[in-house]
């Protein structure tokens, strides 16, 4: 099985345990993440990325010349989350609900 399609059997089985949070029962195609992350380049810094599911546009974020280690990965979902921090070592996964991250972030020294 290619990762590919692994992906796709992960997001479905996901998607049966959880269809009204993964919304989805595939992951999107390669056409719209490359024209979700047209405008992002190597230049841009840190980027957040909310929801990744199996890393989609995360993939394509790298192919723009985003270093790993500039991504953030806020997925709420653990299976997706365990396999996001397993491809994308140097990047930061964080397995929690992105509604919370405004409060995380003022907690955060500094804010
Ligand atoms: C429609 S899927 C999109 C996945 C991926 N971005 C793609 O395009 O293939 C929505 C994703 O957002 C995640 N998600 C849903 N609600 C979330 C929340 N409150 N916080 C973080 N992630 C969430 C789901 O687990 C799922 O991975």
């Amino acid at each position: 099985m290619t990762s590919r399609t692994a992906d796709a059997v992960l997001f479905f089985r996901t998607w049966l345990s959880a269809p009204l949070q993964v919304a989805s029962v595939t992951p999107s195609g390669r056409a719209l993440s490359s024209l979700i992350t047209i405008e992002i380049s190597a230049d841009t810094g840190t980027v957040i990325e909310l929801g990744p599911g199996t890393g989609v546009f995360t993939e394509a974020l790298l192919e723009r010349g985003v270093a790993e280690s500039n991504l953030v990965l806020v997925e709420y979902n653990t299976d997706f989350a365990g396999q996001l921090s397993h491809r994308f070592p140097k990047a930061g996964t964080i397995q929690m609900d992105a509604a919370k991250l405004r409060k995380l972030l003022l907690q955060a020294p500094g804010c």
